[in-house]
């Protein structure tokens, strides 16, 4: 059985005690022992979240990080300094990391090498635009991402990625695939996969859905065969939604 996952992606949200007053909530909930919970709060945040965290089940996970080990990068986080201080798990490829500091396919297979070679799991993110849905492109777009960033990788490696399908015009804007629309696109991608490696393989991988996933949608989503799970953002602020998305397989 693949693993069921719920992340939050804080974005740059949350200072220090807002971060604390919200992991304790978390901490504190009740979540169904089959799902693997996560929270990706800021750089400057996460070693304070896996002390808050200890004993919780939940994982603390890095929104971003640099292909260099080490180096002339001002402003720049590496694979190392995340493991240092105990984070095993990186969100790679969000569309603002590509829309907003122009992050391509190219530069995030670069980054996808260097964490997995660190030993870190991957939670790659990738999805259409709406022109490209509107134009019917969608199906071939997520195939180039994935082929780009993803399908030169070892048939091994694949036990360290988690992909989260991020339609970019369901991100923030209350707007969201239809569960069909979300079912439709897991099992391509799980196809696509499967075409690249085996099925043994794409049987196993966790797909997420992510894009304004709320505790009243939620469950319809969760409901499609190939989605393993969701990637919240604006509802992973506040505890009890995150938690109801949580609870809502
Ligand atoms: P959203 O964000 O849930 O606020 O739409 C999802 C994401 O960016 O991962």
């Amino acid at each position: 059985m693949r693993d069921k996952i719920v992340a939050g992606n804080w974005k740059m949200n949350n200072d220090q005690s807002q971060t604390e007053a919200l992991l304790k909530k978390l901490k504190h909930l009740d979540k169904p022992k089959e799902v693997r919970v996560m929270v990706a709060p800021a750089f400057t945040q996460l070693y304070q979240s896996t002390e808050l965290l200890q004993g919780s089940g939940i994982s603390v996970v890095a929104q971003n990080m640099n292909a260099a080990d080490s180096g002339a990068y001002t402003g720049e986080i590496s694979s190392g300094m995340l493991k240092g201080i105990g984070i095993n798990a990186v969100i790679l490829g969000h569309s603002e990391r590509r829309s907003l500091f122009h992050e391509t396919d190219e530069i995030l297979a670069e980054k996808v090498k260097a964490a997995l070679a660190a030993g870190m799991e991957v939670i790659f993110c990738f999805g259409e635009e709406l022109e490209e849905r509107k134009s019917q492109a969608h199906f071939e777009v997520v195939a180039q991402q994935l082929k780009t960033a993803l399908f030169d990788l070892p048939a091994s490696a694949w036990k360290q990625i988690i992909l989260a399908y991020e339609p970019v015009w369901a991100i923030g804007t209350g707007e969201t695939a239809s569960p069909e629309q979300a079912q439709e696109m897991h099992a391509h991608i799980r196809k696509l996969v499967s075409e690249n490696y085996d099925a043994t393989l794409a049987d196993a991988l966790s797909i997420l859905y992510g894009g304004s996933v709320k505790p009243n949608n939620a469950k319809e989503i969760f409901t499609g065969k190939d989605v393993d799970g969701g990637l919240i953002g604006g509802a992973s602020l506040n505890a009890e939604d995150f938690m109801a998305i949580v609870n809502a397989f």
